[in-house]
């Protein structure tokens, strides 16, 4: 069983006994909006979440995550929600502020 917090979109929480999901796979699969302008295919950013808590509990960084960090386009909290995968336990993240709808009202 793994569970997801998304802090400032009112505390949205999400179970799932699915242990190896890419974290965008949970948030689509209940239903929630989360930018993935190139498809979730690790070329955009777009994607991104800051890692409030539990940023041991996802897997490794993959190739296009470091490129990303190398470019200082990913902060030290910040993963790609269409890389990482949520293996264990709880993760606790936040919508960056570049990253926000247009249509969907964020909370603190
Ligand atoms: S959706 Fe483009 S990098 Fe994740």
């Amino acid at each position: 069983m793994v569970q997801l917090r998304i802090q400032n979109l009112g505390n949205r929480a999400i179970e799932s006994e699915n242990t190896e999901r890419k974290v965008i796979e949970l948030i689509h699969e209940n239903g929630i909006d989360w930018m993935h302008a190139c498809g979730k295919k690790g070329r955009c950013t777009t994607c991104k979440m800051s890692v409030v808590e539990g940023q041991e509990n996802l897997s490794s960084e993959t190739v296009q995550e470091q490129h990303f960090r190398d470019l200082k386009r990913l902060l030290p909290n910040e993963r790609l929600a269409c890389q990482a995968h949520l293996l264990q336990g709880i993760l606790t993240i936040r919508v960056p502020d570049s990253s926000k709808f247009p249509h969907l009202t964020y909370t603190e």
